[in-house]
């Protein structure tokens, strides 16, 4: 992981190399749209919720998608397709550049809130980790939805159907670092393991020996997350897979799928009513707020697929939702349902960073300050194929996962929030340079860094997005809610103490200095240093879901239903990171992209479960 807003030598440059590959049926306006084309499936948003829905369905010739999106294409921008230059798509032309609420769990201070605004969605400026969850985590999803198809068993031929393996482009011998009898090799979504060795690598690895705090696994993947290992990528040959490069680009030539970008959904529009129930079947579209709007229409069904922020967003726009707090915004309720916006829940990071002796140790500072090194690695990426050297990576090798032991005193006073014992409380992540919190200066112009990033990956906390305004191109107010809970604020605690435990490991002596940066600041055997760190400087990782939580039909906490119909409408399914009903102790991407690739079997069936 690395931090935002570095990349001030290169920034979204237009790659000629790469225009030229089929973008025939992406349109631009609404105003491209056939008239007589009539549309079965009007899926919104092309993140890993819409695109392998869309690109699924469309797999049926006599069916006709049309699949929307708000942000610009993704063709051919380096900083998208290069896996190194991730860090800087922050902030960027491609993100919605939201921010939370000022936090009360983190005294008073707002957070940047990342979200992909381009074809790919999230998938397509995120940190390409690909962690499916545990096995906790999907069978929790089957009890709570009453649908044994969401379990860690039964979603597993989703996980191969959209995986695929791809061998580093090094070359180097990938036993020890990933099990690969339990992976796909012929879906979509490439993965891989590091292009490119660290100098961290070996000591992260030496260090599972050392201490049996933290124990080696070799694939994270398998249902039982627990312990250290390598990570595994959303990248294959040295560029990222996105929802887009690996769901709808290389299907864009079929007749029956639309791709309409620069597109913002507006709201759902009533087309009439189904056995008492308000349909909704067609969409209002909208370029600008100042461009005309279209009215298209689905003979079939809407599929919102917007993330977990813009999918309440519509739906409260629509008049679905919390039928007091929409006519104070003056918007007439059609559908009162106030579990709407509500339980967003997303893991909040706190970064600890530590001092390399080793200049060349610390290589995205070193190569972050040299424009002469970063154009030399940038050039050996662009002229090999498969791509070469540390940019055909993502600069972070190596993930872990730790519970709480049920020793802890915490046990005594607070109930687990974890879905069960193969479900981590905590994740470390490991950078060979500075990982700044908010507020740090990202790229420090001295000092040699190692930073362990550490995320609560089963908080307690629970947030909202609400509608500021009835307009739908103000933003709408995002409240995460970070450390409300006792729980989460003890975990990142617990994790500081953690990460200095893990590099006093004796392979670490004489690589790492010592505590560095901000951190240096901390006494790790206070609780009052270690609290004002973490109550100052915490933040998220970005993987908010929850917004539309999936339930059982007669749950009457939930937005959707165990086949993703939204609840008390006709004519609307929800297939994104919203209808997760608690966040996966994982990086949630994975778990997105199954739950659509489920959905899009579930809509070829006709099942209706409720
Ligand atoms: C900076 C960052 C780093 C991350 N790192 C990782 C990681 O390393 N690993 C991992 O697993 N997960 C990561 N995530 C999270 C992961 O990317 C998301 O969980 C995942 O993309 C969610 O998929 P989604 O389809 O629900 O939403 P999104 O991917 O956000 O897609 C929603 C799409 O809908 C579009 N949209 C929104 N509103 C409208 C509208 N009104 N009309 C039309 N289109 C609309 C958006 O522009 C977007 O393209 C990261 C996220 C971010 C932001
Ligand atoms: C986000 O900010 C960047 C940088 O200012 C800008 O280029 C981009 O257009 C913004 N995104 C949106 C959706 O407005
Ligand atoms: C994935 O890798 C395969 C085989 O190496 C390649 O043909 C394909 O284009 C890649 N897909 C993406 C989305 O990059
Ligand atoms: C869309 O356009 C129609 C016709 O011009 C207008 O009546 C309606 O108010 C518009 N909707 C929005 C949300 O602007
Ligand atoms: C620093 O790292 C480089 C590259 O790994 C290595 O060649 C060199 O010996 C190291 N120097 C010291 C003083 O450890
Ligand atoms: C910058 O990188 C170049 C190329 O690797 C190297 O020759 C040079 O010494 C570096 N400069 C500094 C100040 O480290
Ligand atoms: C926790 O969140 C609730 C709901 O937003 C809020 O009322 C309460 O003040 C918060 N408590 C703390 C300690 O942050």
């Amino acid at each position: 992981m690395r931090p935002a807003g570095r990349l001030t030598t290169v920034t979204c440059v237009i790659l000629g190399i790469t225009a030229a590959t089929s973008r025939a049926a992406l349109l631009t306006s609404p105003a491209q749209l056939s008239s007589s084309k009539k549309y079965d499936y009007i899926v919104v948003g092309a993140g890993p919720g819409g695109s392998p829905v869309a690109s699924r369905l469309s797999e049926d010739p006599k069916v006709n998608v049309l699949l929307i999106e708000a942000g610009p294409s993704d063709q051919g921008v380096l900083d998208i397709q290069n896996p190194f230059l991730a860090g800087g798509l922050q902030g960027s032309p491609f993100d919605w550049n939201y921010t939370t609420t000022a936090q009360k769990g983190l005294n008073g201070h707002t957070v940047a809130y990342a979200r992909g605004h381009v074809l790919g969605g999230s998938s397509s400026i995120n940190l390409m980790v690909w962690t499916r969850g545990s096995r906790d985590d999907f069978n929790t999803y089957a009890s709570v939805s009453g649908d044994s198809g969401w379990s860690w068993n039964s979603i597993q031929k989703y996980f191969l159907k959209a995986e695929r393996f791809v061998p580093p482009t090094d070359g180097h011998d990938v036993t020890g670092q990933i099990n690969l009898k339990i992976h796909g090799t012929n879906g979509p979504v490439n993965l891989t393991v590091a292009n490119a060795v660290l100098p961290t690598d070996s000591h992260v690895i030496a260090t599972t020996q050392e201490l049996a705090e933290f124990p080696f696994n070799v694939d994270s993947n398998s249902g039982d997350p627990l312990g250290v290992g390598w990570i595994l990528g959303a990248y294959g040959n040295g560029v990222r897979s996105s929802a887009s490069s690996s769901y709808i680009d290389p299907f864009l030539s079929r007749k029956n799928l639309d791709v309409l970008v620069e597109t913002t959904a507006t709201k759902l529009v009533q087309t009439g009513t189904t056995k008492g129930l308000p349909a909704f079947r067609a969409v209002e579209v909208q370029q600008s707020s100042t461009s005309k709007n279209y009215t298209l229409h689905a003979t079939k069904e809407i599929i919102l697929s917007a993330g977990t922020i813009n999918t309440p967003k519509i739906l409260l726009l629509s008049g679905i939702g919390p039928a007091s707090q929409l006519r104070s915004l003056g918007i007439k309720p059609l559908v009162d349902n106030s579990n709407v916006g509500q339980n967003l829940v997303d893991h909040p990071r706190l970064s600890n960073q530590f001092g390399v002796l080793n200049v060349s140790d610390d290589v995205t500072d070193t190569v972050l300050r040299n424009t002469t090194l970063f154009n030399e690695l940038l050039g050996e990426w662009m002229n090999t194929n498969p791509h070469q050297g540390v940019f055909a990576s993502s600069g972070a090798n190596q993930i872990g996962w730790l519970r709480i032991p049920d020793s802890d005193p915490i046990w005594k006073t607070v109930k687990d929030p974890s879905s069960g014992p193969t479900s981590p409380h905590i994740e470390f992540l490991f950078s060979p340079g500075n990982v700044p919190n908010p507020g740090e200066v990202a790229l420090p112009d001295t000092g040699n860094f190692f930073t362990i990033s550490t995320v609560v990956v089963s908080p307690s906390s629970r947030g909202s997005v609400t509608l500021a305004s009835k307009d739908p191109f103000v933003s709408p107010i995002i409240d995460p809610n970070f450390l409300n809970t006792t729980f989460d604020a003890y975990a990142l605690n617990y994790a500081a103490r953690a990460s200095g435990r893990f590099v006093s490991a004796p392979n670490w002596k004489g690589f790492v200095t010592g505590q560095a940066g901000p951190f240096a600041e901390v006494d790790l055997t206070s609780d009052e240093s270690i609290n004002t760190w973490v109550r100052e400087k915490t933040s998220t990782i970005w993987h908010p879901v929850g917004t539309a939580r999936m339930g059982t039909c007669k749950d009457k906490k939930s937005v959707v239903g165990p086949d993703l119909r939204v609840k008390g409408v006709d004519g609307v399914r929800i297939v994104d990171a919203s209808v997760l009903p608690n966040v996966p102790a994982a990086h949630p991407q994975a778990a997105v992209y199954v739950f659509s690739e489920r959905a899009a079997d579930l809509i070829k069936k006709g099942s209706c479960v409720c």
